[in-house]
């Protein structure tokens, strides 16, 4: 499903973000990625969907070879493969249900897109992602008024109602306490197992990792130094990862909560053109 061989991405400042990435996934698969902070777990998700572009070897999704400069290319692969983001990135002053119609802007013209128009599919299926995650009844909630787990979950519902064949998550559960990362964790687990979606996460903690993913890969210093199942996981693996001894902060998720006001109301650029669905 997804095909890296010999992947390199060096940066424009010339830091090589990966090093001859060697990785195969199969659909349905949900991977979590380890390694300590700069070891190249978000390069190596972004260089999936051409957030960052990689410069040497192949990198395939599906059938696709995925070109970062082909722009038309790339808007098609991103209509399959969904992205979540560690702050959630939700608009919020604006409607739930308006937040989860931006994932329809992947696989809607871009034209109806652009001036807030979506069809009743596109709401049936808006409402049928909320369902699976299990906020339908928050919909016409404004996103900035939800919990941080609750935020999170509209972002899957956005991620699901574009249909995806791929979902990457970068950090998804970083910001919520350690009884809400489990929930939001084991609801994603939940449906990409539903609808055969190939999931890679990057995670900080191995508990979570251990709980969640069939496998694991551990990189250092942007190369891939181990690969496997999650049982082989064993600390000592995981400390070789990291050339260190393992600390209990690396193990069991931190316990601080989020604050609203923290959380970037990042607009997602011309999509959100008014709020066509006010409650009646
Ligand atoms: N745009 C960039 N330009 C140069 N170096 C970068 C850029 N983005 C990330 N890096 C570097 O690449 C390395 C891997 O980063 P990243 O993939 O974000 O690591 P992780 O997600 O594992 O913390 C880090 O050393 C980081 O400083
Ligand atoms: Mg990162």
């Amino acid at each position: 499903m997804i095909t890296f061989e010999n992947v390199d991405v060096i940066y424009p400042n010339g830091f090589k973000g990966l090093d001859d990435v060697n990785v195969e996934i199969a659909r349905g698969e949900f991977v979590a990625i380890i390694g300590l902070s700069g070891a190249g777990k978000s390069t190596l998700i972004r260089a999936v969907n051409g957030l960052v572009p990689y410069t040497g070897g192949t990198l395939t999704v599906g059938e696709t070879v995925v070109d970062p400069k082909n722009k038309s290319k790339l808007r098609r692969l991103r209509s399959k493969v969904g992205m979540i983001f560690q702050q959630f990135n939700n608009v919020g002053r604006i409607s739930v249900l308006n937040n989860v119609l931006i994932g329809r802007s992947a696989v809607t013209p871009t034209w109806r897109s652009l001036i807030g128009w979506y069809g009743a599919e596109d709401k049936e299926v808006a409402f049928q992602s909320l369902e699976r995650v299990g906020i339908v009844d928050k919909a016409y909630n404004r996103a900035s008024a939800l919990s941080g787990g609750q935020q999170q979950r509209v972002a899957i519902a956005r991620v699901l109602a574009q249909d995806p064949e791929v979902i990457l998550a970068d950090e998804p559960v970083a910001s919520l306490d350690p009884p809400t990362a489990r929930k939001v964790l084991g609801d994603l687990r939940r449906i990409q197992q539903d609808l055969g979606i190939t999931c890679i996460v990057n995670m900080h903690h191995l508990d979570l990792a251990r709980d969640y993913a069939d496998r694991i890969i551990g990189m250092r210093a942007g190369r891939v130094v181990f690969d496997g199942p999650t049982e082989e996981a064993t600390d000592t693996v995981i400390e070789d990862v990291y050339q260190r001894s393992l600390t209990a902060e690396d193990i069991a998720t931190a316990d601080f909560p989020v604050s609203l006001e923290d959380l970037p109301a990042e607009a997602v650029a011309g999509v959100v053109a008014g709020e066509p669905d006010r409650k009646p």
